[in-house]
């Protein structure tokens, strides 16, 4: 079986450790992404934080923004040591502070450059090193652009790409606009799979239904899903066990709640006496719950009378539970 047929995307402010065991709950057999941390965040930052990961998360892999290759190979064996899977390089980012830094999307337009990261890092680590990057930026959006940046980095040592499959427009647009206005090229990632065959490509942008995710995986090697699987965690459950063909009955939103109360309750226990803050204990954990009966009987309900009480300061995992009772229990959730 292919391990890489589904991740989760890396998603800055969404996808901390507290997403990715959740993410993990609902999708045994995924690969569950970091957000992006810069080198330098990671370097001179609070790296502890950054790196902590509950074991349960692997395989996983850890997002790194960064064009030094010092840096980046310093970062790489920090994560490496720190026991996640993969270290992935961010070259899709379009933002303006990301690209002030010299990372994310602009760096397409010098794949030496990215190769040479690559390189550096393979070097320094044995997990893989993989990117993620769009199909273009700005004018240089053509296929004959995408296959040489490919190329180039595929010499680098990179042998898997995650492709959000539309290009970054990198002024007048923001990060936000730039998940949705320019247009998804899928046909992209499919003639570059078929030109380098040996390369591992996983599709992402725009993935939201099962079957359109059973359309295009003979095409690709894997899918990646981002906001999808936020906002609605039991799509990424049902996906899983289409995917991996398991035996197991698809997860129940009733269990996968229970079970991050309790992993909630254990992680509280470890934070340091410090970083006591409610923000820290339980509204961080907590909004990851929100999507999670979307579509069921009672869901706005539910949505709503979390929404409301994970900012107050006397909240609990107790209001989370109150909340539970308001949903129907017999609902049932189709993909
Ligand atoms: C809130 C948010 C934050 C994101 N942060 C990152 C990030 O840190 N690194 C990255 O490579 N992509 C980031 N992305 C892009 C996603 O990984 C993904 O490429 C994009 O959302 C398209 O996939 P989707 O249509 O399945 O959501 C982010 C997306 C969102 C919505």
């Amino acid at each position: 079986m292919n391990e890489r047929r589904l991740s989760t995307a890396p998603m800055m402010g969404f996808t901390d450790r507290h997403c990715r065991y959740l993410f993990r709950l609902l999708a045994p057999n995924a690969v569950v992404y970091t957000e992006m941390v810069t080198t330098g965040a990671l370097i001179y930052g609070d790296a502890p934080r950054f790196l902590k990961h509950h074991p349960s998360e692997t395989p996983s892999a850890f997002q790194l923004g960064g064009s030094d290759p010092d840096d980046l190979t310093v970062c790489a064996r920090m994560v490496e040591d720190a026991g996640f899977s993969e270290v992935n390089l961010n070259v899709g980012c379009p933002s303006n502070r990301v690209q002030a830094g010299h990372m994310g999307a602009c760096l397409m337009i010098t794949p030496e450059v990215v190769a040479d990261c690559i390189d550096r890092m393979r070097t320094a680590v044995k997990i893989p090193v993989t990117v993620k990057c769009r199909i273009g930026i700005d004018d240089y959006d053509s296929y004959d652009f995408f296959a040489r940046f490919v190329d180039k980095v595929a010499e680098g040592g990179c042998r898997v790409f995650v492709i959000h499959a539309r290009k970054a427009i990198l002024a007048g647009l923001s990060a936000k606009e730039n998940r949705l206005v320019p247009p998804l090229r899928y046909d992209y990632v499919y003639q570059i799979k078929r030109e380098f065959p040996h390369l591992t490509f996983v599709l992402n942008g725009g993935l939201t239904a099962c079957d359109q995710i059973q359309a295009v995986l003979p095409n690709v090697d894997g899918v990646m899903i981002g906001r999808e699987a936020y906002h609605n965690p039991m799509f990424l459950a049902q996906l899983d066990s289409m995917l991996f063909e398991s035996a197991q009955e698809p997860a129940n939103p009733f269990e996968i709640a229970d079970q991050y109360l309790h992993y909630m309750q254990a992680d509280a226990e470890h934070v340091p006496a410090q970083r006591h803050a409610q923000d820290v204990l339980f509204t961080k954990p907590a909004r990851h719950l929100l999507g999670l009966f979307r579509g069921m009987p009672g869901a706005k309900d539910f949505r709503r009378h979390v929404g409301t009480s994970i900012s107050q300061p006397s909240a609990g995992i107790e209001s989370i539970q109150h909340a539970l009772e308001l949903l129907n229990r017999e609902g049932s959730i189709r993909c």
